[in-house]
């Protein structure tokens, strides 16, 4: 695992950006695996930033989520697929026919879940995978004791992921139970990982991506399977780390290493 410490969440997403549009300056037709919540936003308006003004094209890129609620339509304000078109898509050149995500209505969500994973494998694969990782240690809707061998499928989300997310809907009753998400296995065929987390409430969650024992509890942990994940962090994710100085020592300032 590459892990790059960051003084701030500003100097984070900086870091993250610069690792995605490496990634499609060397393979413009990049497929990419997005995700959705709050920590992405800023990322989100930094990539369409670079879009307007620098002129870092998608257009021939491909996308695929990692998930959507199961019983919203893609026009429901909550649903990822409206997310995804606010805060990025419409911002970019992106192709929309070029971007998936899970179809969180579909009559049979097993159906869906299957078609979907299907769907990646005829891509090719997921060139870089942008990750968020919940308090709880998910990736995805990958909840503690995902099996980390799992493929897209039907996931019931937990209490304190409903709860996180509650703030998006009217109310706890009104946030969603269930989810299409891509599996743990899924994820780590991606060729990259890129895992962005900032802010304070991420720091026991990273703690235990990073430090503690590869384990389904912590799906996030999985990612210490996979040969080149990089984890971008802030100060204040970073602040339950035990080994910082060593991370510090092989990526000054979250900065390139002597051998990248
Ligand atoms: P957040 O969600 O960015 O809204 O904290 C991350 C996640 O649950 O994966």
């Amino acid at each position: 695992m590459k892990v790059l410490i960051l003084p701030d969440a500003q100097a984070a997403v900086a870091r993250a950006a610069d690792i995605i549009a490496t990634t499609i300056a060397k393979k413009p037709d990049a497929v990419l695996g997005l995700a959705t919540g709050g920590t992405m936003l800023p990322l989100y308006e930094v990539l369409a930033q670079r879009h307007r003004e620098e002129g870092l094209s998608f257009a021939q890129t491909t996308s695929f989520n990692l998930d959507e609620y199961i019983g919203l339509t893609p026009d429901h304000p909550c649903s990822y697929h409206h997310y995804m078109r606010d805060a990025f898509f419409r911002h970019i050149d992106v192709d929309p026919s070029r971007t998936h995500l899970p179809k969180g209505d579909a009559a049979d969500p097993r159906a869906a879940s299957d078609a979907y994973e299907a769907l990646i494998a005829e891509a090719g694969g997921i060139d870089l995978q942008l990750l968020g990782i919940g308090q709880n240690g998910h990736i995805g809707f990958n909840e503690p004791t995902a099996s980390l061998g799992s493929r897209t499928r039907i996931k019931t989300l937990t209490e304190s992921t409903r709860r996180a997310n509650q703030k998006y809907f009217a109310s706890f009753e009104e946030t969603p139970r269930y989810a299409i998400t891509t599996g743990v296995a899924t994820i780590l065929d991606s060729r990259k990982c890129l895992l962005l987390a900032t802010g304070s409430a991420k720091a026991h969650a990273v703690a235990k991506m990073i430090e503690g024992p590869l384990a389904a509890i912590c799906p996030a942990s999985a990612l210490q399977l996979h040969a080149r994940a990089t984890i971008v962090l802030d100060q204040e994710a970073a602040a339950a780390l035990a080994f910082t100085d060593y991370y510090e020592t092989v990526h000054p300032q979250g900065q390139a290493s002597a051998f990248d």
